[in-house]
């Protein structure tokens, strides 16, 4: 439980890197299709009242049969490229952090690569729910300052319509599809990102799972007539651990760069939950108006959520160049994570 965590929470490079590192360029995706509050009283017996006011969410997008995570981000990855002036055979890396993937193996980043054309790129996705796109970002980071690479394409991007139990109340209504996606590169100037935290709990991997489609319950008639291929979730418990994770990885990330909440221009928490994001942003002394939101428009994207909100507070010019950003995320395994940028 990251009720103690602090001690937990792995800082791996409290000193600024020799190559700093910069998101050039974001993207996101969402489909047409969506699907309101309204819509959802016709299909479970929920409310609008009740789900505004537990979670703030309004409406979710919804991809079409035919559309999967990596259609979404392609679409995705081409906003972010064009954004950063980055042709396909510019980029070195590609890491797609999913819990929807296309399918088991071959790797959704791999298809990604095919779609985008960008035959030089090495590709692996990586899970991390929903903190996998913090998670990615400290990987490309890690490449580009090491030399290995120079241009590194991070993606979060989910099909989470495809694994909710439309009949479960307590799940369907929090979650929707999409994508955003961000291109790594050094500048060759001072600022980029600062610092990121990763960490990570295992113990209570039972509170937000998918238990079925893996090795230790293979794809049977039980497995799909039991419901194991939904996403199962302990609410309160998540709810819980997922206040306490994010305000101490945060702290821990303003702590690296010796910085204060007061420092930053936006903070871009994982979009879960409105009153998670009203209790982070009250514990770490955030007013709200620093904190950037658009969960009542998508709802939870797992690991495309932050992507999302990154570009589309980028696009609204909610900072500038040079300005101090805070993301910072939490999701199952359990995992979260930590990143402070100067744009
Ligand atoms: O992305 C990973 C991170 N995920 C999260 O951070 C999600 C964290 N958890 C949450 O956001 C909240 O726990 C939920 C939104 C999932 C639930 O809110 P809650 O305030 O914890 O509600 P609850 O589960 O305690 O349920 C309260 C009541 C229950 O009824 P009783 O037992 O009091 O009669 C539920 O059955 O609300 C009922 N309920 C609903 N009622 C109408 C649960 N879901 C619904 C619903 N519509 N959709």
């Amino acid at each position: 439980m990251p009720n103690s965590n602090k001690s937990q929470l792995r800082s791996p490079r409290l000193k600024r890197p020799t190559r700093s590192v910069h998101i050039v360029g974001t993207g996101s995706y969402v489909p047409d299709r969506i699907l309101s509050n309204a819509d959802l009283e016709k299909m479970v017996d929920t409310t609008d009242d009740w789900i505004t006011t537990r979670t703030g969410i309004k409406e979710r997008r919804i991809a079409p049969d035919y559309m999967c995570t990596s259609d979404m981000a392609v679409e995705a990855a081409r906003r972010a490229m064009e954004q950063a002036n980055v042709r396909e055979d510019e980029i070195d890396l590609i890491i797609c952090a999913t819990i929807t993937p296309d399918m088991p193996f071959p790797a959704t980043a791999c298809i990604v690569q095919h779609k985008l054309g960008a035959k030089r790129a090495a590709a692996f996705d990586m899970e991390a729910a929903c903190s996998g796109f913090i998670f990615g970002v400290e990987i490309g980071q890690q490449f580009i300052t090491s030399g290995t690479y120079n241009t590194v394409l991070v993606i979060g991007a989910e099909k989470l319509s495809t694994i909710i139990d439309w009949q479960d109340r307590q799940t369907c209504v929090l979650f929707g599809d999409g994508a955003g996606a961000a291109i790594l590169r050094s500048r060759g100037e001072e600022h980029g990102i600062l610092t990121t935290c990763m960490g990570a709990d295992g113990s209570q991997a039972d509170i937000l799972l998918m238990p079925a489609g893996g090795a230790k319950y293979p794809a049977s008639k039980e497995s799909v007539s039991a419901g194991m291929h939904h996403l199962k979730m302990s609410g309160k418990e998540v709810f819980k651990n997922a206040v306490v994770a994010m305000q101490t990885a945060a702290e821990q990330a303003l702590r690296n760069c010796n910085l204060t909440i007061q420092d930053i221009k936006c903070v871009i928490p994982h979009q879960a939950n409105l009153r998670i994001i009203e209790a982070i942003s009250d514990r770490l002394g955030a007013p709200m108006e620093k904190v950037y939101i658009n969960l009542h428009r998508y709802g939870n994207v797992s690991a495309a959520s932050v992507a999302i909100a990154l570009d589309e507070a980028a696009r609204e010019g909610r900072f500038q160049r040079g300005d101090l950003i805070l993301l910072v995320v939490f999701g199952s395994g359990l995992t979260w994570a930590s990143c402070v940028i100067q744009w």
